[in-house]
């Protein structure tokens, strides 16, 4: 009797520890996921990096910490490598308000999507994506769920052409590839870019001899390009700043590039801060995610121009009504694109000595007055005493310039035809995209922006 007995306790007490053992397990399997999730969720009371923040920072180079990944930046790193080793993903992006199944797309834009889709069965492994307007938050939540301050921000956006802008560059840093305005079509084979042909490259990168910055030690690794961009605009004359909001603007209606590009990390920083702070929806919310040493930084309201107007109300928070051109032009357009680049370049050639510049619309067998020749003495200084790249170093290109692992084609390849600002034919062997500027909504913003100025 006493032996049943026993054995029962001594089952149950083995069931016990077994039981024990299993609890424990599940705590430290859960902690450990919770621990990680936790980890990568942003958390609103770090701050938000500014370009100011970045001036001690090897952009190129910055890598996550795996156990502090408590800036915007560091998760962004984390949830999204940069892998410069690995080809450019074969993919054309496109964005609209409707799929093209439906009824109210564009008679005009199924011919341009028909010469991508056909340009895309010719090139080998090429696919093609229209997102339209439906689909975009279920593919950000799916693409950024783990920082999910990028989607809040977009989100908040008082405007659909701040979004159209952000979008392009969340799919390209998640996914990479190349990103074409709906309004444009393709006018060689993708597979003939410079950027994913190997002949081409290696053509390229032999005919040219490395231009020297002040801390390059005359040795770099090779790299293929990682980000892409053209000129969109180049006005080589004293009154551009009535047309132009950048003396060298890059086109941010096509580019390609691979997932996690760092240019790609540092725009969506900088338009995920301005946005949380600027907007009137979210900007309580984050107010303890802000640096108030740089709080400017984040006013899109201080930017240049408008941050010395004093008549201007620079602490109205951003709704619908008082977005206007040039807040898009600084907040998500071509204006912080072209900064982000040019800043990214310099702070490339500040904190590295192996970067290869390859330029060689700076050869001296060049027409000197009608060609990037005629900046010569500012572009050396500006290289040789400050590591800084001038835009200089881009105008007047007819050859595609490269700067680490970014290719700028010349105002041809995404601009051709446009007859002005030395832009050549579409027939030119550079030229690749043409815009044929029909994006209705996006010429409204322009035509309000030369109104209020
Ligand atoms: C964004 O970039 C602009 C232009 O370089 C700069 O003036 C601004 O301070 C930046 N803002 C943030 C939040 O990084
Ligand atoms: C936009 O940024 C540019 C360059 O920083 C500046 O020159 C311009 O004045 C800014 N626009 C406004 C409205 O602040
Ligand atoms: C360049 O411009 C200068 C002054 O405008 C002129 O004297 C010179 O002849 C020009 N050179 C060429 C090669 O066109």
């Amino acid at each position: 009797m006493i032996i049943p007995k026993r054995s029962i306790l001594s089952f149950d007490r083995r069931k016990k520890q077994i039981l024990l053992l299993l609890v424990c397990a599940y705590t430290l399997i859960v902690f450990h996921f919770n621990n990680k999730k936790f980890d990568l969720r942003f958390k609103t009371s770090a701050t938000l990096p500014t370009s100011s923040h970045s001036s001690g920072i090897n952009l190129k180079k910055y890598k996550a910490d795996r156990r502090n990944l408590r800036d915007l930046r560091a998760q962004l790193s984390y949830a999204f490598p940069y892998e410069p080793e690995k080809p450019i993903p074969r993919r054309v992006w496109q964005t609209w308000k409707v799929g093209a199944d439906s009824a109210e797309f564009p008679a005009e834009f199924r011919t341009f999507q028909k010469d991508w889709t056909a340009s895309i069965e010719e090139a080998e492994l090429f696919q093609y994506s229209l997102v339209p307007d439906s689909y975009v938050l279920p593919f950000l939540q799916s693409l950024y769920g783990e920082v999910p301050v990028i989607i809040e921000a977009f989100e908040a956006m008082p405007s659909h052409i701040l979004k159209a802008d952000f979008l392009r560059y969340l799919l390209i840093y998640a996914r990479g590839g190349i990103y074409s305005d709906i309004d444009t079509v393709p006018l060689k084979p993708l597979d003939s870019w410079l950027s994913v042909n190997p002949t081409s490259l290696q053509n390229f990168e032999s005919e040219n001899t490395p231009v020297p910055y002040s801390n390059y030690a005359k040795s770099f690794k090779k790299v293929d390009p990682g980000f892409i961009v053209g000129i969109e605009a180049d006005p080589d004359r004293p009154d551009w700043k009535r047309w132009y909001a950048r003396r060298i603007q890059f086109c941010q209606w096509t580019f390609q590039a691979k997932p996690g590009h760092p240019i790609l990390r540092e725009l969506i920083l900088n338009i995920t801060a301005t946005t949380l702070n600027s907007v009137s929806s979210c900007s309580k919310k984050f107010k303890k995610s802000i640096d108030l040493e740089h709080s400017r930084d984040y006013n899109v309201n201080y930017r240049d121009k408008r941050g010395q107007d004093e008549s201007y109300d620079h602490d109205a928070l951003k709704v619908s009504e008082n977005v206007d051109g040039t807040d898009i032009m600084n907040w998500t357009g071509p204006g912080i694109f072209s900064d982000i680049i040019l800043n990214y370049m310099s702070n490339i050639i500040n904190n590295n000595d192996d970067i290869m510049l390859l330029n060689s619309n700076l050869q001296s067998s060049r027409r000197t007055n009608e060609s990037t020749k005629k900046f010569y003495k500012k572009i050396t200084e500006s290289l040789q005493t400050h590591n800084k790249m001038p835009w200089e170093f881009f105008s007047l290109i007819e050859d595609p310039v490269l700067v680490d692992d970014i290719l700028v084609l010349p105002i041809t390849s995404f601009s051709p035809g446009v007859e002005q600002m030395e832009s050549k034919p579409t027939s030119d062997e550079m030229a690749y995209v043409e815009h044929m500027f029909k994006g209705t909504w996006k010429d409204e913003a322009d035509n309000n922006q030369q109104n209020k100025e």
